[in-house]
Formats: C-alpha cells, sequence, structure tokens
C-alpha cells in the first residue's frame, strides 16, 4: 500500500493540478471516504487540509492564570476547539482532524509507535492514488516537534506540503501564539507554492525547513530556527511568501515506508539512543546502550566529531554489530568525514535527526558501511584532497 511508485504517480499529480486536488480518474473510493475524515467548513471547493492533533501547548491551557507560561497543562482544547477559535479558516480551507494522541502520553508525540502510525497514516491520506487531500499540518509538542518533522520528512515525499505547529504559550495566556501558528501553518498547507518543499514548520510568521529545524531557545516564541541554510520564507498578513523556489536538501535521503514499517521492530523503529561526548567521556557507555538493547548509537561529538576517549569501546561496540553515528554537540557546522572511516560521521545531521535516520537505516537494512555511505556520501569528495603550499 505504501510503496514508492505510488509516490511518483502522486507527485505528477500533483504537480499539474489546480490547488484543490482532483481524485484520480477510475477510483471509485477516496481517501477521505476510506479513512472516515469528517470534513468542517461546507464550501467544498476549497483545498482539503488534513489537521493531525498530538495535543502540544497549542492545546495546552493553565488554571495558574494570564502570566503562566511553565506550569500550564491541566486545560486542554481538542483540534476541533483549536479550529472552532479560528472560523475564518473555514473561508479558506476545508479541514478534518485525525487524533494522534495516547491516554499516557497526551500531548508530546514521543513515542516512535506512534508517529509512525501517524506517518504511515499521512501517506496514505495524501499519497495514495485516490487521495482527495491537498496536505496536512500536525500541531506538536514544540521539546520534540522537530523529530516528528524529520521522520516525516524522510517517509512521506509526494509534493504534499506537510506543515508543522505549535505554540510556546498556553491558550490562556495573554499573548498566546498559538491561533496565528495554527492559521500560518494551515494557510501554508493550502499554498501551492509550498508543494515540494518537504516538510515546514510555519513558527512566528517564519517558514523553517523541516529538515534543519531545531529548537534553538526554550521558552521564547521564537523558538525555531535552522542549524544550515535559513528560514524558506515568512507569513505576511498570515500568507506565506517564499524565499527562493522549492529545493531540496542534497543530504537528503527519502526512505521507503513499506519497508522500514517490514522491520521487526513495528509498529515503531529501532532502538537508537544519543551520548552526549564531554571530557572524561566514558566509552562503556556506548557497550551498556548496546547491552540495553540499542541497535545503533549516535554520540553528540565534541566540535568537529572529536570523542575525547572509549575509542577501544568504540570498537568492540562495532564489531559486536552496533552501528555508530557522531555528529557535533556545536549547534551549527559539520561532524566531517574521517579517510578511513570505521562508523558514520553525521556531516551536517544534527544528532536529533541523525539518530532519526539512523533508526531508519537500521530499519531499511543498511549495514555500517551503508550508513556510513548515507551520512558521508554528499560531503566525502571535500575530504583529503591532495595540497601542499609548496606546490
Ligand atoms: C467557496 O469557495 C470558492 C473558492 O474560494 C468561492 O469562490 C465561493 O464563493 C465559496 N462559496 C461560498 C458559498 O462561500
Ligand atoms: C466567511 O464565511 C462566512 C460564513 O461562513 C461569511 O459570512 C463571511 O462573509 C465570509 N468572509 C469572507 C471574507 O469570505
Ligand atoms: C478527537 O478527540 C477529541 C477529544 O477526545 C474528540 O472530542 C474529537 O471528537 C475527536 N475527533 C475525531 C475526529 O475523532
Ligand atoms: C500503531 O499501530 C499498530 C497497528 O498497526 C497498533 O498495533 C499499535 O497499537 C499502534 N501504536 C500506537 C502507539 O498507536
Ligand atoms: C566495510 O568497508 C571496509 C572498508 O572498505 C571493508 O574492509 C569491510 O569489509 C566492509 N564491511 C562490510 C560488512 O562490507
Amino acid at each position: 500500500m505504501w510503496l514508492s511508485s505510488t509516490c511518483i504517480l502522486g507527485l505528477s499529480a500533483v504537480a499539474s493540478s489546480a490547488p484543490t486536488a482532483q481524485r484520480r480518474q477510475g477510483y471509485t473510493t477516496t481517501a477521505s471516504k476510506r479513512l472516515g475524515l469528517q470534513w468542517l467548513g461546507g464550501n467544498s471547493s476549497l483545498p482539503k487540509i488534513l489537521v493531525l492533533y498530538t495535543g502540544g501547548t497549542i492545546a495546552g491551557g493553565s488554571i495558574y492564570g494570564a502570566l503562566d507560561d511553565t506550569q500550564y497543562g491541566q486545560l486542554s482544547l481538542t483540534g476541533e476547539q483549536i479550529i472552532a477559535r479560528n472560523p475564518y479558516l473555514l473561508n479558506h480551507t476545508q479541514l478534518a482532524v485525525s487524533n494522534w494522541t495516547t491516554k499516557e502520553d497526551g500531548s508530546t508525540g514521543t513515542n516512535d509507535a506512534l508517529v509512525m502510525n501517524m506517518t504511515r497514516f499521512t501517506h496514505d491520506a495524501l499519497c495514495s492514488e485516490d487521495s482527495d487531500i491537498d496536505g496536512a499540518i500536525y500541531t506538536h509538542g514544540t521539546n520534540s516537534l522537530e523529530e516528528t518533522g524529520f521522520l516525516i520528512d524522510l517517509l512521506v515525499n509526494c509534493g504534499k506540503p506537510v506543515v508543522a505547529v505549535g505554540a510556546m504559550r498556553p491558550w490562556t495566556h495573554l499573548s498566546f501564539d498559538g491561533d496565528a501558528n495554527f492559521f500560518d501553518g494551515v494557510m501554508l498547507a493550502a499554498s501551492p507554492e509550498a508543494r515540494n518543499r518537504g516538510v515546514m514548520v510555519a513558527f512566528n510568521s517564519r517558514i523553517i525547513p523541516g529538515f534543519w529545524v531545531t529548537k534553538l531557545y526554550s521558552t521564547n516564541p521564537d523558538a525555531f530556527g535552522a542549524t544550515a541554510t535559513g528560514d524558506l520564507g515568512i507569513f505576511l498578513n498570515s500568507l506565506p511568501v517564499f524565499y527562493n523556489t522549492p529545493s531540496r536538501p542534497i543530504q537528503k535521503h527519502e526512505f521507503d515506508l513499506a519497508r522500514v514499517s517490514s522491520h521487526s521492530s513495528f509498529p515503531a523503529l529501532p532502538k537508537v539512543d544519543i551520548l552526549y561526548a564531554a571530557r572524561e567521556f566514558d566509552g562503556k557507555l556506548v557497550l551498556d546502550a548496546h547491552a540495553n538493547g540499542a541497535a545503533g548509537v549516535v554520540i553528540a561529538g565534541t566540535g568537529n566529531g572529536g570523542i575525547p576517549n572509549g575509542q577501544e569501546e568504540i570498537a568492540e561496540a562495532l564489531d559486536n554489530g552496533l552501528q555508530i553515528v557522531v555528529g557535533t554537540r556545536s549547534p551549527f557546522g559539520p561532524s566531517s568525514p574521517s579517510t578511513t572511516p570505521s562508523y558514520a560521521k553525521a556531516g551536517f545531521i544534527h544528532v536529533i535527526q541523525a539518530r532519526i535516520q539512523l533508526q531508519l537505516a537500521i530499519a531499511s537494512g543498511f549495514n555500517m558501511n551503508q550508513t556510513i555511505e548515507l551520512f558521508e556520501g554528499p560531503m566525502r569528495g571535500a575530504i583529503g584532497q591532495p595540497w601542499s603550499p609548496e606546490s
């Protein structure tokens, strides 16, 4: 059902179609009917945007008054209630809510199985041949919004926009940012200009690429930014304005969702842990992670992918079949390849994203050498070129 050929067909259909996705001729059903989506709004000529609700601060309220932006969470809004706060949205789009929360984990979307299930649902809704849906938006807790965004970016690639939104302040706050971010995000997902740009984050009037995005500030409403490149555009009057035509990161690798989903870790992903390197780094942590069930480890290395010590344990873990990727604990810049690698350097991929890429690589059957090529391939040509000042 999730073959990548479906994706390619979907892409060509999208590229030539008007704002509203037209159901492909010859299909007796639509994704909307098959998935039981209830469209709000009533004007059937407007774009259909799927609202994937995972909660987050955008759905959170506080009993501690209008100044509280740290202790909230006692009150909540459903996806339908967030839409009802923005009725003007339905003059521009049709919206259907799909709920992706669990009882134990009401709003943070941190469970791999849950976000993988949501990703499979999104792929089916947007990229199947009977899709009648133009784009999707997901509400998410800001702490792991970028993890879900990167995952979807590598797995859902039929050209239709997927936009992440959230809020840094609860809706009880005197200056709630969620309504504007939600409105902007829906308008972005509905925009024909947004196609073929990968996952995007609509936050604080900025359009930030989902491939590079990270939470740079823990409490400020201007919380997100890209670790490489800049923003894709801005919102003016809540409408997207792009700086450039669509492009895709050279480092980006698309994974086949069906193949990833046939791994034994289904419905989740292989366990991969992140270790943070500092002076006196203990290499035994790498062996311990493996003994604890990890199939891979990402190390947030010092500077350009350094590891202060523990090389013997790392070599032992590699021999035992653990896959290792070393990124940088610096917020910007690469962890660049070695001339004779035994593990992968993450290049420009941030360690948070490197964990997800390693999970997808392992689930796709990559061995350590293939993982090295995956992460380092785009940068390898810049390594080891001969040069001497005398020549
Ligand atoms: C429905 O949307 C279309 C496209 O924007 C618009 O032309 C039309 O006036 C709308 N119909 C109603 C009843 O609002
Ligand atoms: C928005 O829709 C409402 C009805 O749902 C209508 O009364 C109003 O005129 C519309 N506004 C615009 C600007 O289309
Ligand atoms: C989503 O969950 C909320 C809260 O339980 C519920 O009110 C709403 O009807 C659900 N929406 C859908 C489409 O299932
Ligand atoms: C994910 O979907 C599978 C079935 O496809 C189900 O067994 C599992 O409970 C779901 N997990 C979560 C967390 O939604
Ligand atoms: C990985 O590459 C190294 C160096 O090219 C080679 O010696 C080794 O046999 C390869 N391992 C596998 C599993 O292919």
